[in-house]
C-alpha cells in the first residue's frame, strides 16, 4: 500500500543533544497496525511554516513495538524545517505524520551479529536497530562506531550509556569525536575508510566476521566508508546504507536525454495508479520530473526528500518507459523490476503508466 498522512499527537520534545531533539507521537490504537515499523525505518513529517507545506524525513529511534514513536532532529544550517521542530514545536501540537517507510532495516529475533557505522544524526535508525536487535534475541551482538564532532553534540548520549550497560557483553560502543581531543588517538577524527581500518588493525572490530553493516550519515562519509569496507574485503551483500545526502550535491543534475525531450514534444502523458484510482495528466517540460508534473496537475503523490535518497516515491513502471535523473536509493534488482522514484523520473515514450500501489 502506498504511504499515508495522518494526524498525530506530539507527546514528548526531549533535548537530545547541544543541536538535536528527540520528538515523541503517540500512536492512537486504531492506527497501530499502520505505523508498525521495522527497526531502521523513518517517518515523513509534515506542517505548513509561514504559509508553506514543509516536510522533512526522520528515522524513527523507538524499539521495534513501540507504540510512542520517537525521530531524532538534528538542526540544519538554515534548516527551516529542523528549526522549526527544535524551536517552535511543542507538547499537545499536532503534526501530519506519514506512515512507516524506507528498506534500512535490520532482521531481528535471531543471534544476529551487527556492525553499526553512524555519524552526526545518522545515529537515529541506529538506535532502534541496536535496541530492538539486543532485546530480542540473548544472543545478539552489536558494535556501534559512532562519530561526532565533541561530547557535547553526541546524540542520546545517556541512552547509548544505558544500552551498553544494560547489555555488557553483547555491545561495543566507540565514539569517534573529531573536535575534542580523546586520550586515545585512535579515537579521535572521523568516521572513515582509514578509521575503519585502524580500528580493524587493532581488533576493536571485525566488519568481515559480522553478519551485516550498516552504515548511516552524509553522503560523502558512506560512500568513504562502503569504499573501505569493499576495499577490506567485505561483502556488497553484508553492506546496508543510508544517506541523509547525496555525495555530489553541488553538481548539477543530468540534462533530460534526447528521448525524453521527443517525448515531450510528442505531448507525453502520464497515467498514475494510486490506492487503486488512476488520474492522468501531460508532460510540458522534459527536464519536469513525473512527481512535479503531478503536483502542478493538483495531484498528492507520496514524496518527501525529492533528492533520490529516501525511496518514498518509489512507484513501478507497468507501462511505457522512463530515466532517471539521479537515483541514489534503489538497488538494481529494483530498477531491473522497473521500480522509479518519481521525483526523479521522466518519461521516454509517448505513454508512460506507473502503479504507487506495487509493492
Ligand atoms: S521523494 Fe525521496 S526519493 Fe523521491
Amino acid at each position: 500500500m502506498a504511504p499515508k498522512f495522518h494526524t498525530l499527537i506530539v507527546s514528548d520534545i526531549h533535548p537530545e543533544s547541544d543541536d538535536s531533539v528527540a520528538v515523541s507521537f503517540d500512536i492512537p490504537a486504531a492506527l497501530r497496525a499502520d505505523y508498525a515499523f521495522q527497526p531502521g525505518q523513518y517517518l515523513t513529517l509534515r506542517t505548513n511554516i509561514d504559509g508553506q507545506d514543509a516536510r522533512r524525513s526522520y528515522s524513527i529511534s523507538s524499539p521495534l513495538g513501540a507504540v510512542q514513536l520517537t525521530v531524532g532532529v538534528r538542526r540544519v544550517e538554515d534548516g527551516v524545517f529542523s528549526g522549526f521542530v527544535n524551536d517552535a514545536l511543542k507538547v499537545g501540537d499536532t503534526m501530519k505524520v506519514m506512515t512507516p517507510e524506507g528498506r534500512f532495516c535490520a532482521k531481528t529475533g535471531t543471534p544476529a551479529r551487527y556492525l553499526l557505522l553512524a555519524a552526526g544524526s545518522g545515529i537515529t535508525p541506529m538506535m532502534s536497530i541496536a535496541v530492538s536487535t539486543l532485546e530480542s534475541d540473548p544472543k545478539a551482538e552489536v558494535t556501534l562506531v559512532y562519530g561526532n564532532r565533541t561530547t557535547e553534540s553526541v546524540m542520546f548520549r545517556t541512552k547509548l550509556a544505558e544500552l551498553k550497560d544494560r547489555y555488557m557483553g553483547r555491545m561495543v560502543l566507540i565514539h569517534i569525536l573529531s573536535r575534542e581531543e580523546q586520550d586515545v588517538p585512535l579515537l579521535n577524527g572521523r568516521v572513515d575508510a582509514a578509521k575503519i581500518t585502524a580500528l580493524v588493525n587493532v581488533g576493536a572490530i571485525d566488519p568481515k566476521g559480522v553478519d551485516a553493516v550498516f552504515v548511516c550519515g552524509p553522503g560523502e562519509m558512506i560512500d568513504n566508508v562502503c569504499k573501505g569496507l569493499t576495499d577490506l574485503g567485505v561483502s556488497k551483500d553484508k553492506l546496508h546504507f543510508e544517506r541523509f545526502t547525496p555525495a555530489d550535491g553541488s553538481q548539477p543534475r543530468p540534462a533530460a536525454s534526447h528521448k525524453a525531450v521527443q517525448a515531450v514534444a510528442h505531448g507525453a502523458s502520464v497515467e498514475v495508479i494510486l490506492d487503486g484510482v488512476r488520474k492522468s495528466f501531460h508532460l510540458v517540460d522534459a527536464e519536469e520530473n513525473v512527481l512535479a508534473a503531478a503536483q502542478r496537475n493538483g495531484l498528492d503523490l507520496p514524496f518527501s526528500c525529492q533528492g533520490g535518497m529516501c525511496c518514498t516515491c518509489r512507484c513501478k513502471v507497468v507501462s511505457g518507459t522512463a530515466e532517471m535523473a539521479v537515483n541514489y536509493s534503489l538497488e538494481k534488482w529494483e530498477t531491473d523490476a522497473g521500480y522509479t522514484l518519481a521525483c526523479q523520473t521522466r518519461a521516454t515514450s509517448d505513454k508512460l503508466v506507473l502503479d504507487f500501489d506495487a509493492s
